[in-house]
């Protein structure tokens, strides 16, 4: 990066003495807003095309602005380019280097435009290109969740509550748990997708232009819905930002409970999944360590994007209008936050399709903590006992159980009947947990019948993206 004096800046018409050293690179943004070039360029191809067919600006112009923009764009992509602190952001290092190719012709791209409503632009034109591939990645996992719950549709493992065992489940059930999760968050993500494809182009500084400028046309060029419809909002807005971001924390919200569960379930003690060596590491000083570092992270890096939603609040809710400095603070927050959700998910996409369930220690530990003695209490019911009453016999079988190491599904019909006499052979049937899962049999339940329902209404949903 070179550092130049005042005469280099766009803006220095009016100053008598040079930007002072610190205050220069305390205010650029350049370092981080690079990445929006492809988005300035094509933002300022679509306001160029525009100007010329208004009659601002000749044909002869326009094309050659054009053209100078496309060999900055190639330039940059091939890391050729020399970026200047002095010229503060990557709006003015592209306008001046345009100047510099081109002449006298490049100062004109900015008739009728203002960085205001430019960077606004570059910022929704370079999230909807994330969003797309965001979307994306949500989907890829959404589909590797599928794949695993259908091959573990009828794999029981214990349902928890408060982490106590409370009903056995299946695990494509519990995976399913967390599809919804994800397809609620795509449903946000295509929702903030919808209000962002604005084009605030032509809000200029604040109040709009004199120019005859056409902003239908300009919005169509980028493929945006509509123009925005009030200048002084449209250079000052960042919702779509704010929307984008929360949207990220819930999603990593909800891969950050996922996570939680797989580090549980591959340790030791629950032993339910096996992840795949490829996507853990070992320890220096302990040589039997397999640590599930991917799930660790992904769950670590949640705090960072829901600090960066905390950040773009507390940025914007003070900001009388319209455009204030305040705002080139939006990029940091939401770069890191799209880099991070992009990361998280490609981890999760390519480790869930790879994680192995250990069905014996699920079944074993399903057996354990009484996990159908609801089960018995709905068998009382259904031979016309009052659930109260049917709760508190199971209550004491169970406290049975207990003082003599006994499942439910151990005890004899004989121990049983000592609770109640309605009791008979029958009752076997309900105390497995085959029977138990099964029994739940109806839109939303751990059967696996249903769970198979579930997943093939599910694939029709993504199919259908
Ligand atoms: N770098 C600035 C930003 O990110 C661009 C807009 C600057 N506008 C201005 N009037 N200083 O917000």
């Amino acid at each position: 990066m070179s550092q130049d004096d005042n005469s280099v800046k766009p803006w220095g018409g009016r100053f008598s003495e040079p930007t002072d050293a610190f205050v220069e690179r305390f205010t650029a943004s350049v370092d981080f807003d690079q990445r929006l070039y492809h988005h300035d360029i094509n933002g300022s191809i679509a306001h160029a095309t525009m100007l010329a067919s208004v009659g601002v600006l000749t044909d002869a112009e326009k094309n050659d602005i054009i053209t100078g923009l496309e060999t900055i764009r190639v330039d940059i992509e091939q890391g050729r380019f020399e970026w200047s602190v002095a010229l503060e952001d990557v709006h003015m290092n592209i306008e001046a280097e345009l100047t510099k190719r081109i002449g006298i012709t490049g100062k004109k791209l900015h008739t009728g435009r203002s960085r205001n409503d430019q960077v606004a632009t570059d910022i929704r034109l370079y999230l909807r290109d994330e969003i797309d591939v965001i979307a994306k990645e949500l989907t890829r996992l959404q589909e590797g969740l599928l794949f695993i719950a259908e091959r573990e549709a009828s794999t029981i493992m214990p349902g928890f509550t408060h982490l106590q065992t409370a009903q056995p489940v299946t695990f494509g059930h519990h995976l399913l748990a967390w599809y919804e999760m994800l397809s609620r968050d795509y449903s946000r993500l295509m929702d903030c997708r919808t209000r962002l494809n604005q084009s605030p182009l032509g809000a200029a500084a604040l109040a709009g232009t004199t120019y005859p400028i056409n902003r239908e046309q300009t919005a169509a060029l980028l493929g945006f819905t509509q123009p925005t419809r009030n200048s002084l909002d449209s250079v000052s807005d960042r919702d779509f930002a704010i929307e984008f971001t929360a949207f990220a924390a819930l999603v990593m919200t909800h891969l950050s409970r996922a996570s939680e569960e797989l580090v549980l379930w591959a340790s030791a003690q629950f032993n339910f999944i096996d992840l795949p060596d490829r996507f853990c590491t070992g320890s220096s000083i302990m040589p039997q360590k397999k640590n599930p570092d991917v799930p660790e992270l992904v769950r670590g890096k949640t705090g960072r994007v829901t600090g960066h939603l905390i950040s773009l609040l507390t940025l914007m809710k003070s900001q009388p209008l319209a455009y204030n400095k305040d705002n080139q603070e939006d990029k940091e927050p939401l770069f890191d936050t799209i880099d991070t959700i992009k990361d998280c998910l490609r981890a999760f996409g390519d480790m869930i399709p790879a994680l192995q369930a250990n069905k014996e220690p699920m079944y074993e530990s399903a057996k354990r903590g009484f996990s159908t003695a609801t089960d018995l209490a709905d068998y009382l019911v259904r031979r016309g006992i009052p659930f109260r009453d049917s709760h508190e016999i199971v209550g004491k079988s169970v406290a049975y159980g207990i003082a003599e190491n006994k499942d439910l599904s151990d005890m004899t019909l004989t121990e049983l009947q000592a609770f109640s006499s309605t009791i008979e052979q029958d009752v076997f049937e309900v105390l497995t947990l085959e029977g138990s899962v099964a029994a739940r049999n109806h839109i939303g339940g751990t059967a696996p019948e249903q769970v198979l329902k579930a997943i093939s209404t599910a694939k029709k949903e993504l199919s259908e993206r």
